[in-house]
């Protein structure tokens, strides 16, 4: 079973990348996937304090009219803020979960020069580490689960895979789908990634959960600028039972954030 980690386990370390094991619910769209955030501190007086508040607040006012949108802060041009909604859902959706993970980045990365948190449905990030239009493949979380399937299985995911590479996204968003007889896919990159970069992220992505889902009948992986997920009709879920068969899930943490700093990652044992 999971371990809950309290504030206090985690304070007294510098970094942090959580993981929490979070159900693949696809209604809980501000369900909790990663945080990261940088190891070094802004005091609270500073010109960065009101650097990350405006850019924070700038994306929360934006959320409700466009699925991405990135900024800079007036007062202190080095701080950059983006997010990232799920380009297929309503703006009430988007405008939801990003407001729920900038209350997540103000508690877990309080003070932190950068920050990073994915929700089912949004990411948002700061910092002031030139992250805005580069890519960035790194593997931040990976899962595979389901009830174990078969080889059909496994060639129709490669081609539900290989259909988000091969898809154009639709303009004004990153998101794409992809579907082989039972089983379907989706992908959403950052919207600072162009059309090139994003394809290359999902292709990234869908390489990961190829190599490293086995028989898996759902998967997904985030890397720093897409994630893709994959998963059987009538089997969306992560089965609570899969454990047992010891096939759970695959937990990689990398230090893909903020690579100049120090980090430890953190996953929780089942
Ligand atoms: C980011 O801001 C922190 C805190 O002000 C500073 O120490 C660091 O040098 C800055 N990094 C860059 C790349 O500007
Ligand atoms: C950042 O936002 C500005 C202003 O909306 C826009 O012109 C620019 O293309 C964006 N940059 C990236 C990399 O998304």
């Amino acid at each position: 079973m999971a371990t809950r980690v309290t504030a206090a386990t985690v304070l007294p370390v510098l970094w942090l990348l959580i993981l929490l094991r979070t159900g693949i619910c696809a209604d809980d769209y501000s369900a909790f996937v990663y945080a990261g955030c940088s190891q070094g501190r802004y005091s609270a007086d500073s010109q960065y304090a009101s650097g990350v508040d405006s850019v924070l607040t700038s994306v929360a006012n934006s959320a409700p009219y466009a699925p991405y949108d990135n900024f800079t802060a007036p007062s202190d041009s080095s701080v950059v803020g983006l997010y990232q909604c799920r380009s297929d859902l309503p703006a009430s959706v988007c405008s939801g979960c990003v407001r729920s993970a900038i209350s997540r980045l103000s508690s877990l990365c309080a003070w932190a020069v950068g920050g990073a948190v994915q929700l089912r449905a949004c990411f948002v990030r700061y910092g002031n580490d030139s992250f805005l239009g580069k890519q960035d493949t790194a593997v931040l979380f990976k899962k595979c689960g389901g009830t174990p399937g078969d080889a059909g299985g496994v060639s129709m995911r490669d081609s539900a895979l290989g259909a988000l590479v091969a898809a154009a996204a639709p303009a004004g968003g990153g998101y794409r789908a992809g579907g082989s007889g039972a089983v379907q896919a989706m992908s959403q990159c950052v919207g600072d990634l162009g059309a090139k970069s994003c394809s290359d992220c999902v292709s990234a992505a869908a390489a990961q959960l190829k190599a490293g889902c086995g028989y898996a009948t759902a998967g997904e992986v985030y890397l720093g600028k897409c994630y893709a997920r994959f998963w059987a009709n009538g089997n969306g879920g992560f089965s609570s039972s899969a454990g047992r068969h010891g096939f759970d899930l695959v937990h990689v943490v990398a230090a893909g954030f903020f690579a100049s700093l120090a980090y430890v990652s953190l996953s929780l044992a089942i």
